[in-house]
This record gives structure tokens, C-alpha cells and sequence, in this order.
């Protein structure tokens, strides 16, 4: 079982690039079978629910061509089935997408349904208002979604919650239907925008993507086209925090500042220096950072994935900071591991009170996701001594070449598989 060991102590310093959007790449894999021409995407981040997920795409049929490990081309002409296996929906929940495309495309998918997650109960039943408000009839069938239509016909449609995957799965089966569709209270997430924007240059029209309505004009068919994805808001704010909680000094590149002002805003106000460059944001950490409140809101509030990574900067800050988790209600199950490394924090239902406290020292500890994964692995970069993260299975599934990355920020880490080579990091670092 692969494995972390870190020792921690030395603040990060230098450049690190960011990779492509693994959300908004989800959801632009899944769009891509909404046509029998060619697609190419570039800007693919490589990592672990990508590569599930363009596994899943050839199962069903498509040809799935890698041009090199951040493009791929896609042709989706031979598609022979509209059943996906139940096998990608256990390793990776966003396959959910592909009832949205294939339902566009076929008029008829068939996708198990995604159980609960280590983050909450996550359920779908917006996703499948919508496309029942498009005409089509859905069932639940042996644990799968069963969804056909003659037609998909334009609706109006209100989300009572604001939901990223609802909007994006919507949109793309909206994208092939007749007439207009009006959807309201939708999520203004950056991928959101960049599967509507996908979609738009595969010929469909859809405008609104970033508001609160998004209007879908269907069209009959969607063509070819070649894209590049957003960076990933989540990973540049994993990087941030990193400088933050280490008190070091990175410039965070190939990002949109715009979509980090929520993480750039709260690591002002503790007492940062975050500079914005054109598409690189700098942040430099100070020995005396101090508390403050964080609330997990939609976009543009403050992201929740970003939640774990933030709480164990605020364990080092001084005063108390409370974070309340507004969006699932399983966020908080890291607070036990980081407990062993050293932190002061009680969790009342959604809400965190976390007492600041001087240092942590180095503890083993187990990843419960993916990203409290991350954010331990920020604990032990700050942290007296050496910190093993178990479970890092978790933390490939979003993070590209995480731990080289954070290497060549000055991280001392290495991936390790086996008692011999933790041993062997402990004697090189000594
Ligand atoms: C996406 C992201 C995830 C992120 C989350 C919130 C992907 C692949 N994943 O997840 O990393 O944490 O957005 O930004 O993009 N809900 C319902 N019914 C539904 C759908 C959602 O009640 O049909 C609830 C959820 O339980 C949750 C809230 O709505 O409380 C938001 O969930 P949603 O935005 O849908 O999250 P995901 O799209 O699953």
C-alpha cells in the first residue's frame, strides 16, 4: 500500500504549475461522447478519476486515442452501448455525467446509481428532476438509473439547491433537446462555465453559464472541436495553503486569479501577503498568522473542497477561527487524524472550532479522502518531525504528481510502498 512520508520543518519556496481542472475535465470526458466527430482535449490533468473515467468512455465503445499525457482525442461514433458498469460508478461518482450525455445523444441511458461517499450522502435527485422535466422517464432499476425519452423537450426547470453536477448534467442533455430550457438557481462554479463553454464550441447553444439562469436553446446536433481545460481552482488553492501553513513563499502559476479571490480573500485576512499576477498568484506565509471564520458556500463563496486544506492553515493561526461546512455534512473526519499530530479542535455537527495552537509534531495518519488527504499532508509539511499519510489512493485520484510538486518546492517527501523504503527516507534525511 503506497504511502507519504514527510518531514516537515521546511517552509516551501519557488513556482509551481498548475494542472487542468479534474472537475470541469469530468464533466467536458463525459460531453465529449455527445458527438460522432472528433474531439481533442488538451490540458487533461493526469490523474487517477481521469484516467477511470476515459476507461469507462472506450467500455461503452468510444475510440479514446492519448496523444500525450494531458491530450487526448476522442471519437464517440461507435457507441454500442448505453449501459455503463456498475465497476466506474463505484470508483468514480461523477460517471453520473454520463446519464446527461448519453440520454442527450441516445435518448436512453443506464447508469448504477452512485451510493453515499466519504464526504456525505450525496444524493442525485435534481440531477433526475431535470431530466425528468425534459420528458424523460426514469426509473430506478437493480440499483441502476434507467432513463429513456422519445424526445427531450425544452422545460423550465428550478434547482432547489445549487448543485454543480445537477447544472452540468442538465446542461448537456438540454444541450440536444428541443426548443428552450430555462434553468434556475444553477452553480457559477469556473467548471461549470468550462463544460458550457466546451459544449458551445461543439456547436450547442447555451448562455448564462456563470449566472443564476442558464438558457439552453437545444440544437439537433453537436460537432467536432478541440479545447483546452481551465487550471484547477482546488489544486492552485491546495498550493496556497501550502506556502500559508509552511510560512514560505510560492508563486502559484498557470491559474486564473479571478477564480481564487474566496482563498486569496481569506488568506489576506490572517495575515498573508497573496499578490495577484496576470495568471500566477503569489503567496507568502508569515511567522504571525492569525484566526478568522470561514463559511463553505457555492461559487463564488468559499469553495468546501478547499475546506480541510484552509482548517489546518487556521490549527497553526493564532486565536480561535470557526469553519462551518455548509455543503456536505461528512467534511469534518480528518479533525481525528490532525488531533494525533497535535491540533485543538472540537466539531459540533457542521461546524469546527478550531483553538490555534503553536506547532504540530509528526504523527502516523490515514487519508479519510480526497482532499483531507491533501490537507494532512499540509499538516506534516508543517509539522516537528516525520508524518506518514496512509491511504494516498485518495489523494491521486485529484492531484497531479502531487508529491513532486511539493519536492520541488523544497518539500522533503517521498512516495513510498513498503516499511523498507520509510526507512530508507528517514536515514537520507537523517
Ligand atoms: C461537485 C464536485 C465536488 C465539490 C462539489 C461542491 C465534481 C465531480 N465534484 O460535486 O468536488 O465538492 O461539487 O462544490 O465536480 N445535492 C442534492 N441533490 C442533488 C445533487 C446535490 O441534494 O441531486 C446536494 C449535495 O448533497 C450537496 C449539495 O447539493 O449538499 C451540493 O452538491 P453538488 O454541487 O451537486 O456536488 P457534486 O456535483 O456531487
Amino acid at each position: 500500500m503506497e504511502q507519504y512520508i514527510m518531514k516537515g520543518g521546511n517552509p516551501l519556496a519557488g513556482e509551481v504549475t498548475i494542472s487542468g481542472a479534474k472537475n470541469a475535465a469530468l464533466g467536458i470526458l463525459a460531453a465529449a461522447i455527445m458527438t460522432d466527430e472528433d474531439v481533442v482535449i488538451d490540458n487533461l490533468p493526469d490523474v487517477r478519476d481521469i484516467n477511470v473515467l476515459l476507461e469507462a468512455i472506450e467500455e461503452i465503445g468510444a475510440r479514446v486515442e492519448r496523444i500525450d499525457r494531458h491530450t487526448v482525442r476522442i471519437n464517440a461514433k461507435d457507441i454500442h452501448e448505453v449501459e455503463v458498469d456498475d465497476e466506474y460508478i463505484r470508483r468514480i461518482r461523477a460517471s453520473y455525467y454520463f446519464i446527461g450525455a448519453l440520454l442527450g445523444k441516445y435518448k436512453s441511458a443506464q447508469v448504477p446509481l452512485p451510493g453515499g461517499c466519504n464526504i456525505g450522502s450525496r444524493p442525485i435527485d435534481l440531477h433526475l428532476k431535470g431530466f425528468r422535466a425534459l420528458g424523460a422517464k426514469i426509473e430506478i432499476e437493480r440499483g441502476a438509473v434507467v432513463a429513456h425519452a422519445i424526445d427531450l423537450v425544452g422545460s423550465h426547470i428550478y434547482l432547489d439547491k445549487v448543485s454543480v453536477g445537477a447544472t452540468i448534467n442538465i446542461m448537456m442533455a438540454a444541450s440536444l433537446a428541443d426548443g428552450l430550457t430555462i434553468i434556475e438557481n444553477v452553480a457559477k462554479e469556473p467548471h461549470v462555465v468550462d463544460v458550457a463553454s466546451f459544449l458551445n464550441s461543439m456547436g450547442a447553444n447555451i448562455k448564462g453559464a456563470g449566472t443564476d439562469i442558464i438558457r439552453i436553446r437545444g440544437v439537433r446536433r453537436l460537432h467536432g472541436t478541440e479545447y483546452s481545460i481551465i487550471p484547477d481552482q482546488i489544486e492552485a488553492g491546495t498550493f496556497m495553503c501550502a506556502a500559508a501553513v509552511t510560512r514560505g513563499d510560492v508563486t502559484v502559476k498557470n491559474v486564473i486569479p479571478k477564480h481564487l479571490e474566496a482563498i486569496s480573500a481569506k488568506l489576506l485576512e490572517i495575515g498573508c501577503e497573496v499578490v495577484e499576477l496576470d495568471d500566477a498568484v503569489r503567496v507568502v506565509g508569515k511567522p504571525y498568522q492569525r484566526h478568522t471564520n470561514i463559511n463553505t458556500l457555492p461559487y463564488p463563496g468559499f469553495p468546501t473542497d478547499m475546506q480541510p486544506q484552509m482548517s489546518v492553515t487556521l490549527a497553526l493561526a493564532h486565536g480561535t477561527s470557526i469553519v462551518t461546512e455548509s455543503i456536505f455534512e461528512n467534511r469534518f473526519k480528518y479533525v481525528d487524524e490532525l488531533a494525533r499530530m497535535g491540533s485543538n479542535i472540537k466539531v459540533e455537527g457542521n461546524v469546527a472550532v478550531i483553538d490555534g495552537v503553536g506547532c504540530f509534531t509528526g504523527a502516523s495518519v490515514n487519508a479519510p479522502d480526497l482532499r483531507a488527504g491533501a490537507a494532512l499532508v499540509l499538516a506534516g509539511l508543517a509539522a516537528d518531525g516525520y508524518t506518514v499519510v496512509d491511504e494516498i489512493g485518495y489523494i491521486q485520484r485529484g492531484y497531479e504528481h502531487f508529491e513532486e510538486k511539493l519536492k520541488s518546492l523544497g518539500a522533503m517527501i517521498e512516495r513510498v510502498d513498503c516499511d523498507k523504503d520509510l526507512q530508507k527516507f528517514r536515514l537520507k534525511i537523517g
